[in-house]
Protein backbone atom coordinates (compact mmCIF):
# COMPACT_ATOMS: atom_id res chain seq x y z
CA UNK A 1 0.00 0.00 0.00
CA UNK A 2 1.34 3.18 -1.18
CA UNK A 3 1.57 6.03 1.28
CA UNK A 4 -0.38 9.17 -0.05
CA UNK A 5 0.62 11.98 2.46
CA UNK A 6 1.08 14.46 -0.49
CA UNK A 7 -2.33 13.62 -1.59
CA UNK A 8 -3.70 17.44 -2.82
CA UNK A 9 -0.33 19.14 -3.13
CA UNK A 10 1.03 20.68 -6.41
CA UNK A 11 4.92 20.66 -6.24
CA UNK A 12 7.00 22.69 -8.61
CA UNK A 13 10.43 20.81 -8.81
CA UNK A 14 13.34 22.14 -11.23
CA UNK A 15 16.24 19.77 -12.01
CA UNK A 16 19.64 19.31 -13.96
CA UNK A 17 22.00 21.70 -15.63
CA UNK A 18 21.04 24.89 -17.82
CA UNK A 19 22.55 25.32 -21.16
CA UNK A 20 23.81 29.00 -22.37
CA UNK A 21 25.11 29.24 -25.79
CA UNK A 22 27.80 30.80 -26.96
CA UNK A 23 27.65 30.26 -30.33
CA UNK A 24 25.40 27.95 -32.51
CA UNK A 25 27.79 24.59 -31.63
CA UNK A 26 29.10 25.60 -28.34
CA UNK A 27 27.55 26.07 -24.82
CA UNK A 28 28.14 26.63 -21.21
CA UNK A 29 27.03 23.99 -18.65
CA UNK A 30 27.82 22.57 -15.45
CA UNK A 31 28.07 18.93 -13.78
CA UNK A 32 24.26 18.26 -12.70
CA UNK A 33 22.78 14.91 -13.40
CA UNK A 34 19.49 15.99 -13.26
CA UNK A 35 19.20 12.47 -11.08
CA UNK A 36 18.09 14.60 -7.75
CA UNK A 37 15.44 16.56 -8.71
CA UNK A 38 14.06 13.38 -10.83
CA UNK A 39 13.88 11.10 -7.74
CA UNK A 40 11.98 13.93 -6.04
CA UNK A 41 9.78 14.75 -8.90
CA UNK A 42 8.95 10.88 -8.99
CA UNK A 43 8.52 10.14 -5.17
CA UNK A 44 6.21 13.09 -4.77
CA UNK A 45 4.01 12.02 -7.71
CA UNK A 46 4.05 8.27 -6.13
CA UNK A 47 2.95 10.02 -2.85
CA UNK A 48 0.14 11.13 -4.87
CA UNK A 49 1.01 15.37 -5.02
CA UNK A 50 0.03 16.72 -8.76
CA UNK A 51 3.66 17.41 -10.26
CA UNK A 52 5.32 19.75 -12.60
CA UNK A 53 8.72 18.89 -13.20
CA UNK A 54 10.76 21.79 -15.37
CA UNK A 55 14.25 20.08 -15.79
CA UNK A 56 16.65 21.20 -18.33
CA UNK A 57 18.33 18.93 -20.76
CA UNK A 58 19.29 15.25 -19.35
CA UNK A 59 20.15 12.05 -19.84
CA UNK A 60 17.05 10.89 -17.44
CA UNK A 61 13.90 9.16 -18.43
CA UNK A 62 10.78 11.06 -17.11
CA UNK A 63 9.04 10.16 -14.18
CA UNK A 64 5.33 8.45 -14.71
CA UNK A 65 3.05 10.69 -13.93
CA UNK A 66 4.64 14.01 -13.21
CA UNK A 67 4.00 17.04 -16.21
CA UNK A 68 7.45 17.59 -17.69
CA UNK A 69 8.51 21.23 -19.00
CA UNK A 70 11.96 21.41 -21.10
CA UNK A 71 13.87 24.19 -20.85
CA UNK A 72 17.60 25.04 -22.07
CA UNK A 73 18.48 28.26 -20.59
CA UNK A 74 18.15 29.64 -17.25
CA UNK A 75 15.83 32.65 -18.87
CA UNK A 76 13.77 30.08 -20.16
CA UNK A 77 14.24 28.00 -16.62
CA UNK A 78 13.19 31.69 -15.13
CA UNK A 79 10.34 31.87 -17.65
CA UNK A 80 8.55 28.33 -16.60
CA UNK A 81 8.79 28.71 -13.09
CA UNK A 82 7.39 31.80 -12.67
CA UNK A 83 3.98 30.99 -14.91
CA UNK A 84 3.47 27.75 -12.80
CA UNK A 85 4.55 29.63 -9.36
CA UNK A 86 1.13 31.67 -8.42
CA UNK A 87 -0.72 27.49 -9.05
CA UNK A 88 1.46 25.84 -6.63
CA UNK A 89 2.26 25.01 -2.94
CA UNK A 90 5.72 23.57 -2.85
CA UNK A 91 8.95 24.26 -4.91
CA UNK A 92 12.23 22.79 -4.47
CA UNK A 93 14.72 23.52 -6.55
CA UNK A 94 17.37 21.15 -7.35
CA UNK A 95 18.34 22.57 -10.75
CA UNK A 96 22.00 23.83 -11.17
CA UNK A 97 21.25 26.76 -12.73
CA UNK A 98 23.46 28.75 -15.10
CA UNK A 99 24.69 31.64 -12.64
CA UNK A 100 26.63 33.40 -15.86
CA UNK A 101 26.18 33.72 -19.52
CA UNK A 102 27.65 34.57 -22.52
CA UNK A 103 26.88 38.35 -22.69
CA UNK A 104 27.08 38.02 -26.73
CA UNK A 105 25.64 34.72 -28.58
CA UNK A 106 27.84 34.77 -31.98
CA UNK A 107 25.36 33.82 -34.93
CA UNK A 108 27.96 32.20 -36.69
CA UNK A 109 30.92 29.69 -35.34
CA UNK A 110 33.65 31.66 -33.57
CA UNK A 111 36.83 31.19 -35.65
CA UNK A 112 40.14 30.43 -33.78
CA UNK A 113 42.91 32.58 -34.08
CA UNK A 114 44.55 34.36 -31.04
CA UNK A 115 46.66 32.19 -28.76
CA UNK A 116 44.19 33.79 -25.96
CA UNK A 117 40.10 34.80 -25.72
CA UNK A 118 38.27 36.54 -22.88
CA UNK A 119 34.55 36.12 -22.60
CA UNK A 120 32.69 38.30 -21.60
CA UNK A 121 29.78 36.31 -19.39
CA UNK A 122 26.78 38.53 -17.56
CA UNK A 123 24.69 37.28 -14.54
CA UNK A 124 21.27 35.15 -15.01
CA UNK A 125 18.53 36.33 -13.12
CA UNK A 126 18.33 34.23 -9.80
CA UNK A 127 15.19 32.47 -9.95
CA UNK A 128 14.88 31.14 -6.63
CA UNK A 129 15.83 34.57 -5.41
CA UNK A 130 12.70 35.68 -7.16
CA UNK A 131 10.53 33.28 -5.66
CA UNK A 132 11.55 34.45 -2.45
CA UNK A 133 11.04 37.89 -2.90
CA UNK A 134 7.50 37.36 -4.20
CA UNK A 135 6.57 34.35 -1.67
CA UNK A 136 2.95 34.18 -1.03
CA UNK A 137 1.66 31.00 0.36
CA UNK A 138 4.26 29.09 -1.33
CA UNK A 139 7.12 26.18 0.74
CA UNK A 140 10.12 27.05 -0.91
CA UNK A 141 13.12 24.55 -0.78
CA UNK A 142 16.40 25.68 -2.41
CA UNK A 143 19.91 23.23 -2.78
CA UNK A 144 23.50 24.80 -1.77
CA UNK A 145 26.20 22.68 -3.26
CA UNK A 146 29.34 23.43 -1.90
CA UNK A 147 32.86 22.96 -1.91
CA UNK A 148 33.41 24.65 1.34
CA UNK A 149 31.86 25.96 4.49
CA UNK A 150 28.68 24.29 3.44
CA UNK A 151 26.95 25.00 6.27
CA UNK A 152 27.53 28.55 6.28
CA UNK A 153 27.19 29.49 2.93
CA UNK A 154 23.70 27.15 2.82
CA UNK A 155 22.37 28.98 6.13
CA UNK A 156 23.15 32.32 4.17
CA UNK A 157 21.53 31.13 1.09
CA UNK A 158 18.23 30.40 2.92
CA UNK A 159 18.39 33.74 4.55
CA UNK A 160 19.23 35.57 1.36
CA UNK A 161 16.82 34.00 -0.88
CA UNK A 162 14.36 33.79 2.07
CA UNK A 163 13.56 30.23 1.79
CA UNK A 164 11.56 27.48 4.16
CA UNK A 165 14.40 24.73 3.78
CA UNK A 166 17.70 24.39 2.25
CA UNK A 167 19.53 21.19 1.02
CA UNK A 168 23.27 21.24 1.13
CA UNK A 169 25.87 19.01 0.24
CA UNK A 170 29.59 18.82 0.15
CA UNK A 171 30.37 17.93 -4.08
CA UNK A 172 33.87 17.05 -2.94
CA UNK A 173 32.46 14.31 -1.15
CA UNK A 174 32.65 11.07 -2.62
CA UNK A 175 28.88 9.62 -3.25
CA UNK A 176 27.94 12.95 -2.97
CA UNK A 177 25.97 15.83 -5.45
CA UNK A 178 26.55 15.56 -8.88
CA UNK A 179 26.49 12.65 -10.98
CA UNK A 180 26.46 10.18 -8.18
CA UNK A 181 23.22 7.99 -7.60
CA UNK A 182 23.75 8.54 -3.83
CA UNK A 183 23.94 12.02 -1.88
CA UNK A 184 25.37 12.89 1.21
CA UNK A 185 23.07 16.20 3.23
CA UNK A 186 21.79 18.06 5.48
CA UNK A 187 18.72 20.18 5.88
CA UNK A 188 18.59 23.42 8.02
CA UNK A 189 15.99 25.81 8.45
CA UNK A 190 15.63 29.54 9.58
CA UNK A 191 16.58 28.06 13.11
CA UNK A 192 19.97 26.03 11.82
CA UNK A 193 20.33 22.09 11.44
CA UNK A 194 16.99 20.19 11.23
CA UNK A 195 18.99 17.04 9.86
CA UNK A 196 22.03 15.19 8.93
CA UNK A 197 21.64 11.77 6.67
CA UNK A 198 24.09 9.65 5.80
CA UNK A 199 25.39 8.98 2.21
CA UNK A 200 21.86 7.45 0.98
CA UNK A 201 20.44 6.85 -2.75
CA UNK A 202 19.08 9.43 -4.02
CA UNK A 203 15.65 8.54 -4.02
CA UNK A 204 15.67 7.82 0.05
CA UNK A 205 17.35 11.42 0.30
CA UNK A 206 13.71 12.39 -1.47
CA UNK A 207 11.55 10.26 0.28
CA UNK A 208 13.19 11.99 3.30
CA UNK A 209 12.72 15.12 2.46
CA UNK A 210 9.57 14.77 1.03
CA UNK A 211 8.14 13.67 4.61
CA UNK A 212 10.20 16.95 6.30
CA UNK A 213 8.79 18.93 3.68
CA UNK A 214 4.85 17.37 3.93
CA UNK A 215 4.97 17.83 8.30
CA UNK A 216 5.65 21.22 7.70
CA UNK A 217 3.59 22.44 5.23
CA UNK A 218 0.41 20.66 6.48
CA UNK A 219 1.26 22.15 9.87
CA UNK A 220 1.04 25.60 8.82
CA UNK A 221 -2.19 25.39 6.25
O1 LIG B 1 23.34 30.63 -5.16
P1 LIG B 1 23.30 29.24 -5.64
O2 LIG B 1 23.22 29.13 -7.12
O3 LIG B 1 24.36 28.33 -5.09
O4 LIG B 1 21.92 28.69 -5.01
C1 LIG B 1 21.49 27.41 -5.24
C2 LIG B 1 19.98 27.38 -5.24
O5 LIG B 1 19.43 28.49 -5.96
C3 LIG B 1 19.47 26.15 -5.93
O6 LIG B 1 18.28 25.74 -5.32
C4 LIG B 1 19.29 26.65 -7.36
O7 LIG B 1 18.33 25.88 -8.07
C5 LIG B 1 18.80 28.07 -7.15
N1 LIG B 1 19.18 29.00 -8.23
C6 LIG B 1 18.19 29.57 -9.01
N2 LIG B 1 18.52 30.48 -10.00
C7 LIG B 1 19.82 30.79 -10.23
C8 LIG B 1 20.83 30.21 -9.44
C9 LIG B 1 20.48 29.30 -8.45
O8 LIG B 1 17.01 29.28 -8.80
N3 LIG B 1 20.11 31.65 -11.19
Amino acid sequence: AGQRDLAGLRILVTAGATQEALDPVRYLTNRSSGKMGYAIAEEAARRGAEVILVTGPTALEPPADVRVVRVTTAQEMYEAVLDAYPRVDVVIKAAAVADYRPKTVHAQKMKKGAETLVLELERTPDILQTLGERKAHQFLVGFAAETERVADYAQEKLKRKNLDLVVANDVTQEGAGFGADTNIVAVYDRDGLVAEWPKLPKREVAARLLSLIAQRVRRVS
